[in-house]
Protein backbone atom coordinates (compact mmCIF):
# COMPACT_ATOMS: atom_id res chain seq x y z
CA UNK A 1 0.00 0.00 0.00
CA UNK A 2 1.13 3.26 -0.60
CA UNK A 3 0.32 5.95 1.83
CA UNK A 4 0.89 9.58 2.60
CA UNK A 5 1.92 11.68 5.59
CA UNK A 6 -1.65 12.41 6.06
CA UNK A 7 -3.06 8.83 5.78
CA UNK A 8 -4.68 9.08 3.14
CA UNK A 9 -4.37 5.26 1.05
CA UNK A 10 -2.64 6.29 -2.49
CA UNK A 11 -4.23 3.98 -5.16
CA UNK A 12 -5.41 5.97 -8.19
CA UNK A 13 -2.96 6.58 -10.73
CA UNK A 14 -3.87 8.86 -13.72
CA UNK A 15 -1.45 8.03 -16.52
CA UNK A 16 -0.64 10.45 -19.59
CA UNK A 17 0.29 8.92 -22.91
CA UNK A 18 1.07 12.10 -24.43
CA UNK A 19 1.50 16.05 -24.29
CA UNK A 20 0.49 16.36 -27.67
CA UNK A 21 -3.30 16.99 -28.54
CA UNK A 22 -5.23 17.56 -31.80
CA UNK A 23 -7.16 20.54 -30.18
CA UNK A 24 -6.24 23.41 -28.69
CA UNK A 25 -8.56 24.37 -26.15
CA UNK A 26 -8.57 28.09 -24.64
CA UNK A 27 -8.77 26.96 -20.99
CA UNK A 28 -5.95 24.30 -21.88
CA UNK A 29 -3.09 25.36 -23.91
CA UNK A 30 -1.96 28.54 -26.12
CA UNK A 31 -2.71 28.04 -29.40
CA UNK A 32 0.98 28.06 -30.35
CA UNK A 33 1.61 25.00 -27.67
CA UNK A 34 4.53 23.37 -28.42
CA UNK A 35 5.20 19.86 -27.75
CA UNK A 36 7.73 17.65 -26.56
CA UNK A 37 9.60 15.14 -28.62
CA UNK A 38 8.98 11.63 -28.37
CA UNK A 39 12.17 10.28 -26.86
CA UNK A 40 11.82 12.47 -23.75
CA UNK A 41 8.29 10.34 -23.11
CA UNK A 42 7.89 7.49 -21.61
CA UNK A 43 8.41 4.15 -24.21
CA UNK A 44 5.59 1.79 -23.97
CA UNK A 45 8.01 -0.58 -22.68
CA UNK A 46 8.83 1.99 -19.80
CA UNK A 47 5.27 2.93 -19.31
CA UNK A 48 4.29 -1.02 -18.90
CA UNK A 49 7.06 -1.66 -16.27
CA UNK A 50 6.28 1.35 -13.61
CA UNK A 51 2.53 0.55 -14.13
CA UNK A 52 3.50 -2.95 -13.07
CA UNK A 53 5.37 -1.37 -10.11
CA UNK A 54 2.50 0.41 -8.91
CA UNK A 55 0.04 -2.17 -9.13
CA UNK A 56 2.37 -4.08 -6.80
CA UNK A 57 1.99 -0.95 -4.21
CA UNK A 58 -1.59 -1.59 -4.38
CA UNK A 59 -3.18 1.12 -7.15
CA UNK A 60 -6.16 -0.95 -8.58
CA UNK A 61 -7.51 2.34 -10.33
CA UNK A 62 -6.23 3.96 -13.67
CA UNK A 63 -7.46 6.51 -16.01
CA UNK A 64 -5.35 7.25 -19.22
CA UNK A 65 -5.06 11.06 -20.17
CA UNK A 66 -3.21 13.38 -22.51
CA UNK A 67 -2.89 15.92 -24.12
CA UNK A 68 -4.96 13.52 -25.95
CA UNK A 69 -4.54 9.67 -25.13
CA UNK A 70 -5.74 8.44 -28.37
CA UNK A 71 -3.18 10.47 -30.48
CA UNK A 72 -0.60 8.11 -29.03
CA UNK A 73 0.53 4.99 -31.58
CA UNK A 74 0.18 2.18 -30.97
CA UNK A 75 -2.68 2.98 -27.94
CA UNK A 76 -4.61 -0.20 -28.91
CA UNK A 77 -1.77 -2.50 -28.04
CA UNK A 78 -0.70 -0.23 -24.94
CA UNK A 79 -4.22 -0.49 -23.50
CA UNK A 80 -4.32 -4.16 -24.06
CA UNK A 81 -0.89 -4.62 -22.14
CA UNK A 82 -1.93 -2.89 -19.31
CA UNK A 83 -5.10 -4.53 -18.89
CA UNK A 84 -2.97 -7.58 -18.90
CA UNK A 85 -1.30 -6.75 -15.31
CA UNK A 86 -2.31 -7.99 -12.24
CA UNK A 87 -4.26 -5.78 -9.81
CA UNK A 88 -5.28 -3.47 -13.03
CA UNK A 89 -9.14 -3.35 -11.31
CA UNK A 90 -9.96 -0.44 -13.71
CA UNK A 91 -8.98 1.06 -16.87
CA UNK A 92 -10.55 4.33 -18.52
CA UNK A 93 -9.67 7.26 -20.39
CA UNK A 94 -10.64 11.00 -20.48
CA UNK A 95 -10.57 11.80 -23.98
CA UNK A 96 -11.77 14.66 -26.74
CA UNK A 97 -13.76 12.26 -28.98
CA UNK A 98 -11.79 13.47 -31.83
CA UNK A 99 -11.03 9.80 -32.92
CA UNK A 100 -13.66 8.00 -31.05
CA UNK A 101 -15.66 7.11 -33.96
CA UNK A 102 -12.88 5.13 -35.05
CA UNK A 103 -11.08 3.95 -32.00
CA UNK A 104 -13.87 3.06 -29.87
CA UNK A 105 -14.52 -0.10 -30.67
CA UNK A 106 -10.49 -1.66 -31.13
CA UNK A 107 -10.33 0.11 -27.19
CA UNK A 108 -13.27 -1.71 -25.89
CA UNK A 109 -12.32 -5.09 -27.20
CA UNK A 110 -9.06 -4.11 -25.93
CA UNK A 111 -9.77 -4.23 -22.23
CA UNK A 112 -10.54 -0.34 -22.08
CA UNK A 113 -13.55 0.36 -19.87
CA UNK A 114 -15.64 3.39 -20.10
CA UNK A 115 -13.96 6.87 -21.15
CA UNK A 116 -15.00 10.38 -20.11
CA UNK A 117 -15.21 12.86 -23.18
CA UNK A 118 -14.43 16.44 -23.18
CA UNK A 119 -17.82 18.54 -24.75
CA UNK A 120 -18.33 22.25 -23.06
CA UNK A 121 -21.10 23.24 -25.63
CA UNK A 122 -23.45 21.92 -28.43
CA UNK A 123 -23.22 24.52 -30.81
CA UNK A 124 -21.08 23.53 -33.65
CA UNK A 125 -19.79 27.27 -34.03
CA UNK A 126 -18.92 27.88 -29.97
CA UNK A 127 -17.34 24.34 -30.58
CA UNK A 128 -15.11 25.37 -32.71
CA UNK A 129 -14.05 28.42 -31.01
CA UNK A 130 -13.45 26.39 -27.46
CA UNK A 131 -11.63 23.79 -28.97
CA UNK A 132 -9.70 26.85 -31.99
CA UNK A 133 -10.69 24.76 -34.51
CA UNK A 134 -12.63 21.16 -33.68
CA UNK A 135 -15.75 19.83 -34.88
CA UNK A 136 -18.38 18.98 -32.98
CA UNK A 137 -19.88 16.55 -35.57
CA UNK A 138 -17.10 14.17 -35.13
CA UNK A 139 -16.82 14.43 -32.01
CA UNK A 140 -20.78 13.54 -31.50
CA UNK A 141 -20.13 10.43 -33.21
CA UNK A 142 -17.25 9.97 -31.21
CA UNK A 143 -19.51 9.84 -28.06
CA UNK A 144 -22.42 7.54 -30.02
CA UNK A 145 -20.03 5.23 -30.90
CA UNK A 146 -18.30 5.23 -27.54
CA UNK A 147 -22.00 4.36 -26.09
CA UNK A 148 -23.00 2.09 -29.08
CA UNK A 149 -19.53 -0.37 -28.17
CA UNK A 150 -20.24 -0.43 -24.26
CA UNK A 151 -17.51 2.07 -23.49
CA UNK A 152 -19.99 2.73 -20.74
CA UNK A 153 -21.45 4.48 -18.83
CA UNK A 154 -20.47 7.42 -20.73
CA UNK A 155 -19.41 10.97 -18.65
CA UNK A 156 -19.22 14.10 -20.38
CA UNK A 157 -16.70 16.92 -19.03
CA UNK A 158 -17.41 20.60 -19.78
CA UNK A 159 -14.99 23.11 -18.36
CA UNK A 160 -17.20 26.32 -17.89
CA UNK A 161 -16.01 29.32 -19.10
CA UNK A 162 -17.37 32.70 -18.84
CA UNK A 163 -18.09 34.13 -22.55
CA UNK A 164 -17.29 31.23 -23.95
CA UNK A 165 -19.94 28.39 -23.19
CA UNK A 166 -21.36 29.92 -19.82
CA UNK A 167 -24.89 29.97 -22.04
CA UNK A 168 -24.25 26.28 -22.55
CA UNK A 169 -24.77 24.40 -19.27
CA UNK A 170 -29.03 24.11 -19.74
CA UNK A 171 -28.41 22.32 -23.20
CA UNK A 172 -25.75 20.62 -21.92
CA UNK A 173 -27.31 19.67 -18.69
CA UNK A 174 -30.96 18.16 -21.05
CA UNK A 175 -29.18 15.90 -22.80
CA UNK A 176 -29.11 13.64 -19.32
CA UNK A 177 -33.00 13.75 -19.94
CA UNK A 178 -32.29 11.71 -23.32
CA UNK A 179 -29.10 10.02 -22.26
CA UNK A 180 -27.97 7.94 -19.25
CA UNK A 181 -24.80 9.78 -19.28
CA UNK A 182 -22.67 11.73 -16.08
CA UNK A 183 -23.06 15.34 -17.87
CA UNK A 184 -19.85 16.48 -15.16
CA UNK A 185 -19.42 20.85 -15.01
CA UNK A 186 -15.57 21.33 -14.34
CA UNK A 187 -14.95 24.55 -12.31
CA UNK A 188 -11.82 26.27 -14.66
CA UNK A 189 -8.65 25.59 -12.43
CA UNK A 190 -5.28 28.17 -13.54
CA UNK A 191 -1.95 26.70 -14.65
CA UNK A 192 0.58 27.40 -15.96
CA UNK A 193 0.47 28.76 -19.85
CA UNK A 194 -3.35 29.72 -20.14
CA UNK A 195 -2.93 31.85 -16.87
CA UNK A 196 -4.93 34.99 -17.30
CA UNK A 197 -8.11 33.51 -18.83
CA UNK A 198 -8.25 30.79 -16.15
CA UNK A 199 -8.20 33.33 -13.36
CA UNK A 200 -10.66 36.04 -14.71
CA UNK A 201 -13.33 33.28 -16.25
CA UNK A 202 -13.88 31.10 -13.88
CA UNK A 203 -17.32 30.32 -13.03
CA UNK A 204 -18.43 28.97 -9.85
CA UNK A 205 -20.44 25.78 -9.03
CA UNK A 206 -22.70 28.03 -7.27
CA UNK A 207 -23.48 30.11 -9.67
CA UNK A 208 -23.60 26.89 -12.37
CA UNK A 209 -26.33 25.43 -10.10
CA UNK A 210 -28.34 29.13 -9.76
CA UNK A 211 -28.53 28.90 -13.56
CA UNK A 212 -29.48 25.57 -13.88
CA UNK A 213 -32.29 25.75 -11.38
CA UNK A 214 -33.87 28.99 -13.21
CA UNK A 215 -34.14 26.98 -16.54
CA UNK A 216 -35.16 23.39 -15.13
CA UNK A 217 -36.50 23.70 -11.65
CA UNK A 218 -35.15 22.65 -8.24
CA UNK A 219 -31.97 19.56 -8.69
CA UNK A 220 -32.75 16.22 -7.01
CA UNK A 221 -29.12 16.41 -4.75
CA UNK A 222 -28.23 12.88 -5.14
CA UNK A 223 -26.71 10.38 -2.15
CA UNK A 224 -26.74 13.66 -0.17
CA UNK A 225 -24.12 14.81 -1.72
CA UNK A 226 -21.44 12.96 -1.07
CA UNK A 227 -18.98 12.93 -3.90
CA UNK A 228 -18.73 10.42 -6.37
CA UNK A 229 -14.91 10.37 -7.16
CA UNK A 230 -14.42 14.06 -7.40
CA UNK A 231 -17.86 15.07 -8.41
CA UNK A 232 -20.98 15.95 -6.50
CA UNK A 233 -24.46 14.47 -8.26
CA UNK A 234 -27.38 15.85 -8.99
CA UNK A 235 -30.38 14.92 -11.34
CA UNK A 236 -33.06 16.60 -13.19
CA UNK A 237 -36.30 14.92 -11.76
CA UNK A 238 -36.84 11.69 -14.12
CA UNK A 239 -33.62 12.47 -16.13
CA UNK A 240 -31.91 8.90 -17.54
CA UNK A 241 -28.40 10.67 -16.50
CA UNK A 242 -26.61 12.59 -14.18
CA UNK A 243 -25.33 15.93 -13.31
CA UNK A 244 -22.02 16.28 -11.69
CA UNK A 245 -20.03 19.45 -10.28
CA UNK A 246 -16.21 19.25 -9.76
CA UNK A 247 -15.44 22.28 -7.79
CA UNK A 248 -11.99 22.09 -6.95
CA UNK A 249 -11.34 25.98 -7.24
CA UNK A 250 -14.91 26.61 -4.94
CA UNK A 251 -15.33 23.56 -2.88
CA UNK A 252 -11.63 21.49 -2.55
CA UNK A 253 -11.70 17.60 -2.12
CA UNK A 254 -8.27 17.35 -1.35
CA UNK A 255 -9.19 15.47 2.11
CA UNK A 256 -10.44 12.60 0.33
CA UNK A 257 -7.94 12.53 -2.67
CA UNK A 258 -6.66 9.36 -3.54
CA UNK A 259 -4.75 10.20 -6.70
CA UNK A 260 -1.38 10.24 -8.11
CA UNK A 261 -0.35 11.31 -11.58
CA UNK A 262 2.16 10.13 -14.17
CA UNK A 263 3.27 12.55 -16.90
CA UNK A 264 3.91 11.58 -20.22
CA UNK A 265 7.78 12.90 -19.59
CA UNK A 266 7.96 9.79 -16.38
CA UNK A 267 7.33 12.20 -13.84
CA UNK A 268 5.36 10.87 -10.61
CA UNK A 269 3.02 14.30 -9.84
CA UNK A 270 1.95 14.38 -6.20
CA UNK A 271 -0.89 17.06 -7.12
CA UNK A 272 -2.52 18.35 -9.72
CA UNK A 273 -2.24 21.79 -8.88
CA UNK A 274 1.14 21.94 -7.50
CA UNK A 275 4.58 21.91 -9.14
CA UNK A 276 5.84 18.97 -6.77
CA UNK A 277 7.26 16.05 -8.56
CA UNK A 278 9.93 13.20 -8.79
CA UNK A 279 11.51 11.90 -11.78
CA UNK A 280 11.21 8.43 -12.68
CA UNK A 281 12.10 8.58 -16.05
CA UNK A 282 15.68 8.96 -15.62
CA UNK A 283 16.36 6.38 -12.87
CA UNK A 284 14.62 4.65 -14.97
CA UNK A 285 16.84 4.65 -18.16
CA UNK A 286 20.04 4.82 -16.12
CA UNK A 287 19.15 1.18 -14.80
CA UNK A 288 17.53 1.81 -11.47
CA UNK A 289 16.65 -1.36 -10.19
CA UNK A 290 12.68 -2.67 -9.42
CA UNK A 291 13.54 -1.95 -5.86
CA UNK A 292 15.21 1.16 -6.00
CA UNK A 293 12.14 2.46 -8.35
CA UNK A 294 10.03 1.03 -5.73
CA UNK A 295 11.07 2.90 -3.09
CA UNK A 296 11.44 6.55 -5.03
CA UNK A 297 7.59 5.67 -6.07
CA UNK A 298 6.89 5.51 -1.82
CA UNK A 299 8.88 8.60 -0.43
CA UNK A 300 7.16 10.54 -3.47
CA UNK A 301 3.60 9.38 -2.57
CA UNK A 302 4.68 10.00 1.19
CA UNK A 303 5.55 13.39 0.58
CA UNK A 304 1.97 14.42 -1.13
CA UNK A 305 0.91 17.47 -0.51
CA UNK A 306 -1.95 18.01 2.08
CA UNK A 307 -3.96 20.12 -0.78
CA UNK A 308 -3.76 23.02 -3.11
CA UNK A 309 -3.54 26.66 -1.99
CA UNK A 310 -5.76 28.10 -4.89
CA UNK A 311 -7.39 30.24 -2.18
CA UNK A 312 -4.33 31.73 -1.01
CA UNK A 313 -3.40 32.14 -4.74
CA UNK A 314 -0.95 29.75 -4.94
CA UNK A 315 -0.77 27.25 -7.79
CA UNK A 316 1.31 25.63 -10.31
CA UNK A 317 2.95 27.24 -13.08
CA UNK A 318 5.81 24.74 -14.30
CA UNK A 319 3.47 22.84 -16.82
CA UNK A 320 -0.07 23.63 -18.77
CA UNK A 321 -2.78 21.03 -17.96
CA UNK A 322 -2.28 19.01 -20.98
CA UNK A 323 1.30 18.44 -19.82
CA UNK A 324 -0.03 17.09 -16.52
CA UNK A 325 -3.24 15.16 -17.26
CA UNK A 326 -5.95 16.27 -15.77
N1 LIG B 1 -9.49 23.58 -15.65
C1 LIG B 1 -10.29 22.51 -15.44
N2 LIG B 1 -10.32 21.44 -16.25
C2 LIG B 1 -9.53 21.45 -17.33
N3 LIG B 1 -9.36 20.55 -18.32
C3 LIG B 1 -8.43 21.04 -19.16
N4 LIG B 1 -8.00 22.25 -18.75
C4 LIG B 1 -8.68 22.55 -17.62
C5 LIG B 1 -8.69 23.64 -16.72
N5 LIG B 1 -7.91 24.70 -16.90
C6 LIG B 1 -10.10 19.29 -18.39
C7 LIG B 1 -10.78 19.03 -19.70
C8 LIG B 1 -10.62 17.58 -19.94
C9 LIG B 1 -9.71 17.09 -18.88
C10 LIG B 1 -8.59 16.33 -19.43
O1 LIG B 1 -9.22 18.23 -18.23
O2 LIG B 1 -12.14 19.21 -19.63
O3 LIG B 1 -11.85 16.90 -19.84
FE1 LIG C 1 -6.50 18.88 -25.92
FE2 LIG C 1 -7.96 18.08 -23.85
FE3 LIG C 1 -6.37 20.20 -23.61
FE4 LIG C 1 -8.55 20.35 -25.12
S1 LIG C 1 -8.48 20.01 -22.89
S2 LIG C 1 -6.48 21.07 -25.68
S3 LIG C 1 -8.69 18.37 -25.98
S4 LIG C 1 -5.70 18.14 -23.95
Amino acid sequence: MALDQFGRTIRYLRISLTDHCNLRCVYCMPEDMTFRPNAELLQDDEILTLMELFARLGFDKYRLTGGEPTVRAHVVDLVRNMKQIPGVRSLSMTTNGVLLKKLAGPLKEAGLERVNVSLDTLDPERFRRVTRWGSLEQVWEGILEAERVGLTPIKINAVVVNGYNDGDLVDLARLTCQYPWQVRFIEMMPFGGATELQLRQVVSTADMLRTLTEHLGPLELIDNGRLDGEARLYRIPGAAGTLGFISSVTMPFCAACTRARLTADGRLRLCLLRDNEVDLLTPLRQGATIEDLRQIILDAIWSKPWGHGLARGEFATNRTMSEIGG
